[in-house]
């Protein structure tokens, strides 16, 4: 399955803090925000990427990332002109994806814990899988109604009068139907390719899957001064007591078998004395340790 990361958008309501670097750009506490993303994605095994986003941000994303080979995965960068909408970057991306399924990941969503991910992803077969994450303010969402049997019945885009408290958050596993279904749409009243119609019609054609997620499940919403704020200090939070990162992508590359032990420790060493490249030399002595251990003799 290959993975693209939507990084685009205006993200006015961060202004002014996106006259000089993007959304997805700025920090969530220790990390650029789009590592979060990127991270969820090689966690569930993806390593093929595109990355997308303005013509302006574009090449600041290809100096944070590079083309991948660093952290053992690829990384194509694709322009979108107009923020013409989230679907929009099925038809960016279409000789990326070419037969494939695809995962799409929005590059301001931060997410923790929890197992539906695995869980989705590790039986995603055809059709399209999405999630459902109970919220106190639907109505700012995509919104997903279930019926008694937890299957869903609606999804509606903002609606005024949310008919659940489950919002779809933005990650999407599509088969490759996705592109066709992305070809025939119409833009919405907000002259977007709506994501939600996308999902609509994979409902319609009884092949939507929806994973509600679980209480422990952290969906951050980086998108306003305010949620950058706290999505941040969660983060802190987190990282403090559990001395463990959230969104490193080369720890999550080395996990999945896309690094080497060798090649993480490489990595490292080239970094800067900084925090960060604390944690990682303790990931790898840790490795270390584990792998040159001799098994007691009993
Ligand atoms: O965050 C999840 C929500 O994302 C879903 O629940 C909604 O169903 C979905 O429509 C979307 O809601 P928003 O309208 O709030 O999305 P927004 O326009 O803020 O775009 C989300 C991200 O995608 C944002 O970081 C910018 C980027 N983007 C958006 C559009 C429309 C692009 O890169 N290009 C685009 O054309």
């Amino acid at each position: 399955m290959k993975g693209i990361i939507l990084a685009g958008g205006a993200g006015s309501r961060l202004y002014p803090l996106t006259l000089v670097a993007s959304k997805q750009l700025q920090p969530v506490y220790d990390k650029p925000m789009v590592y979060y993303p990127l991270t969820t994605l090689i966690d569930n095994g993806i390593r093929e990427f595109c990355l997308i986003s303005t013509p302006h941000d574009l090449p600041r994303f290809r100096q944070l990332l590079g083309d991948g080979t660093a952290w053992g995965i690829s990384i194509e960068f694709r322009e979108q002109a107009r923020p013409g909408g989230i679907a929009q970057a099925f038809l960016v991306a279409d000789t990326f994806v070419g037969n494939d399924p695809v995962t799409l990941i929005l590059g301001d969503n931060v997410f923790y814990g929890g197992d539906e991910f695995k869980r989705a992803f590790g039986e995603f077969q055809s059709g399209a899988s999405i999630f459902g994450c109970h919220v106190h303010d639907p109505e700012r969402y995509g919104v997903v109604e279930f019926n008694a049997k937890g299957r869903a019945i609606s999804i509606e885009e903002k609606p005024k009068q949310p008919k659940s408290n489950y919002a779809v958050p933005g990650l999407y596993l599509y088969d490759n139907q996705v592109i066709s279904i992305t070809k025939s749409l119409r833009p919405s009243a907000r002259g977007e390719l709506e994501i939600t119609d996308v999902n609509l019609e994979y409902l319609k054609r009884g092949q939507l899957q929806v994973y509600r997620l679980s209480r422990g499940f952290a969906w951050l919403d980086a998108g306003t001064s305010s949620s950058l704020h706290d999505a941040s200090a969660y983060v802190q939070t987190i990282e403090k007591r559990q001395g463990i990162k959230i969104g490193c992508p080369e720890e999550a590359s080395f996990h999945r078998g896309f690094l080497s032990l060798d090649q993480l420790a490489a990595l490292t060493s080239k970094m800067p004395n900084c925090e960060y490249r604390e944690y990682l030399q303790n990931v790898v002595a840790e490795a270390t340790r584990l792998t040159t251990q001799i098994p007691p003799h009993h």
